[in-house]
């Protein structure tokens, strides 16, 4: 894994969209795999204006988001289908029919979750996949478990996320308490994987995916098993891999 510091929030964002717009420069109809939360909101602002100056065309592009939560409507205001058209979609030139987020109301969710994974066999899987990091060390919403699930599946969301999503909600009840999301393997067959952390309170885990052995109680750690991941973090984020881990891009 590739690591890169920079000093704040808006540096991560800058970096991430530079590779985010030269990959879509190389490849105009590039698959992108999206994630929400609180982290890539910057990124995105920084793609909306690089699309308004010119520089980035989206008209090709094709997405497909990690997860959504189950039994919320595209149209509630903390769904992830909100979330992507209010921080990115209605701001860039990308056509509808690309845009893929996980349905959090199919009602026979096994076969959707294997329609999703069809779907994006038949673009010709992920090329660059955008991650977060949960506290516990989730990616997507594959929380940490003696098990974890290769393929798109419904997921039981842990006490963990459950706590650290309430922020987004009036209140702990409100929060969903399952999700589908992208499995292990349609993130780990993404050609290319970028992921982003900021803040103190990620620091823990991310030392943890960098130091840890390879388990299932930090399903980040497996990113250590591909080949083309970078990782992007703040300062305080990476506070504890500043001995001599800092990677070539870090400044
Ligand atoms: C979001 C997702 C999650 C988040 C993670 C971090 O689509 O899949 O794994 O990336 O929970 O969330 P924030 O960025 O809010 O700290």
């Amino acid at each position: 894994m590739e690591l890169w510091m920079g000093n704040d929030s808006q540096a991560i964002a800058e970096q991430a969209a530079d590779r985010i717009e030269e990959f879509i420069r190389r490849k105009p109809d590039a698959v992108l795999g999206l994630a929400t939360g609180s982290t890539p909101l910057a990124t995105y602002r920084e793609l909306i204006r690089r699309y308004r100056l010119g520089r980035i065309d989206f008209s090709q592009v094709r997405t497909f988001n990690l997860d959504e939560y189950y039994g919320l409507s595209p149209d509630h205001p903390q769904s992830y289908h909100n979330y992507m058209y209010e921080h990115l979609f209605r701001h860039i030139n990308i056509e509808k029919q690309n845009i893929h987020i996980p349905s959090g109301t199919a009602p026979d969710v096994e076969a959707y979750c294997r329609e999703y994974e069809e779907t994006i066999a038949a673009c010709g899987g992920i090329d660059l996949q955008l991650l977060g990091i949960g506290v516990n060390g989730h990616i997507g919403f594959n929380e940490p478990a003696e098990e974890l699930e290769p393929g798109t599946h419904f997921v039981k969301l842990s006490d963990e996320t459950i706590a650290a999503n309430s922020r987004f909600f009036a209140s702990l009840e409100e929060v969903p308490r399952y999700a589908i999301t992208m499995g292990m393997s349609t993130i780990m067959s993404a050609r290319k994987i970028l992921l982003l952390a900021e803040g103190e309170g990620k620091a823990q885990i991310i030392r943890q995916m960098f130091d840890s052995g390879i388990t299932t109680g930090i399903p980040a750690s497996f990113l250590r098993l591909h080949h083309d991941v970078t990782v992007l973090v703040d300062r305080q984020a990476g506070r504890y891999l500043m001995n001599g881990r800092e990677g070539a891009g870090a400044r």
